[in-house]
């Protein structure tokens, strides 16, 4: 549409939040950064309204966001006749209940991952926003890192020969301190698996994507370091207190996940993650290995990746390339190398992706398929926790992304 200069008029999209945690804050500022850094998909997202039960938690959206109305209540949200996209962001139990709300509502969602407390709920999860015929996205922030982009091009192109193999390691601290709240990452019921949801639905993910090629056998062992922590007192998210005579209730899911695999292109892989890993901050990395290099990236140096080329002598080894206007998306954020992106301009990026499969109908962002296969994977390796035995993975089903 052209207003009457002759310029492209954008085109407004109503988006409702469910849930305004710490996810439900970062989809907001990713809407509110498109115009922005995508002006050429001339689409304006209008925040219109937020649900959450916590009221200090949608008045702070209202104030900070500019959400116009605010609702303790979910289904206000897809009932919202302004709603035209929705961002689920409720902590993974709730998941499978809003995400077909929201397909029976014939609303395009943008859901976090992972997509539920289990596979079967992934499951139903994909098989719903299918029927509806809906597209969709999913929080697998890590792939949308200009320099993962460009890995996987230069997979793509050869530039490490054929891969071989690949190590992926998700190791974190954010549960390092055993005095930390038993919050609802560590229920069963509340969260499913612990870092095999959490963490390395993450690492799969992006091993998938690197390689184009789906993890079809696993075999797994899992750890629970800390056993018990003390029950959440006041606040909520990361901001929920303890208090000194709070009494100690059971984490019910792992710390600790160590799976190999073996995906169905030959490659074969190690993926290991941790929750409470004394020094590790975000040490999210990926290492994939060649018969003609090899190429790494860590998300706490998300502008750059590590590459080596084939040895014509001794002499060789990782060379450091940073991020710039040839690496993904990257121009759109900065003009040159070395001013880096953040974790919030990713997470602007799944967002331009969410906008532009709903505006075009065409299932560009990670697809509720891409969530279903990480939790079959995950599932795989519970599995193979059980019995000591390797555990063959389904073949995905329906708009995968990871292998375009
Ligand atoms: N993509 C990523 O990198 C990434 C990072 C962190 C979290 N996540 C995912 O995002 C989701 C949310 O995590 P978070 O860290 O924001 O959690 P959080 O605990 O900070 O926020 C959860 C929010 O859900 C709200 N909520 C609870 N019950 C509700 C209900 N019935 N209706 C509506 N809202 C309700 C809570 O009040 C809270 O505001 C999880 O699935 C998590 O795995 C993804």
């Amino acid at each position: 549409m052209t207003n009457s200069h002759g310029a492209l008029t954008p085109r407004r999209l109503g988006i409702g939040l469910i849930s305004a945690g710490w996810m439900g804050r970062l989809h907001s500022r990713a809407y509110l950064a498109v115009p922005d850094k995508y002006a050429d998909l001339g689409v304006i997202p209008e925040l219109v309204i937020v649900a959450d039960p916590v009221k200090a938690n949608t008045d702070a959206a209202r104030r900070q966001f500019g959400y116009r109305e605010a609702t303790a209540d979910y289904r206000d949200v897809l009932a919202h006749p302004a709603v035209q996209a929705v961002s689920i962001c409720a902590p993974n139990y709730l998941h499978r209940e809003f995400a077909l709300a929201a397909a029976g509502a014939g609303k395009p969602f943008w859901i976090e991952k992972p997509m539920g407390v289990s596979a079967a709920q992934a499951a139903d999860v994909a098989q719903v926003a299918d029927a509806a015929g809906l597209v969709t996205a999913v929080g697998f922030t890590y792939r949308q890192a200009p320099a993962v982009e460009y890995a996987k091009k230069l997979i793509a192109e050869g530039a490490i020969g054929r891969v071989t193999n690949i190590h992926c390691k998700f190791d974190a601290d954010y549960s390092a301190d055993p005095r930390g709240a038993r919050t609802w990452r560590f229920e069963l019921a509340k969260a499913g698996a612990g870092v095999l949801g959490d963490l390395l639905s993450h690492g799969f993910d992006l091993a998938q994507y690197l390689v184009g090629s789906p993890v079809s056998a696993v075999s797994a062992m899992t750890e629970t370091f800390v056993k018990e922590r003390p029950e959440p007192g006041a606040g909520t998210g990361h901001g929920v207190q303890v208090s000194d005579d709070a009494r100690l209730l059971p984490v019910e899911n792992e710390d600790y996940a160590a799976v190999l695999a073996r995906f169905a292109s030959g490659v074969v892989a190690t993926f290991e993650s941790t929750r409470v890993g004394v020094g590790s901050r975000c040490d999210y990395g990926v290492q994939v290995h060649g018969t003609a290099g090899a190429i790494g990236w860590n998300f706490e140096r998300l502008n750059e990746i590590a590459i080596c080329s084939a040895p014509s002598s001794r002499d060789y080894g990782y060379a450091r390339e940073l991020s710039d206007h040839r690496f993904g998306d990257f121009a759109r954020f900065q003009p040159g190398a070395g001013m880096g992106l953040s974790f919030d301009d990713l997470k602007t990026i799944e967002g331009a992706r969410f906008i532009q499969s709903v505006t075009s109908g065409s299932q560009l962002a990670p697809s509720v398929a891409d969530a279903l296969a990480t939790s079959q994977i995950a599932a795989a390796a519970q599995q193979s926790v059980k019995s000591g035995a390797w555990v063959s993975v389904p073949a995905p089903t329906g708009k995968t992304t990871f292998d375009r």
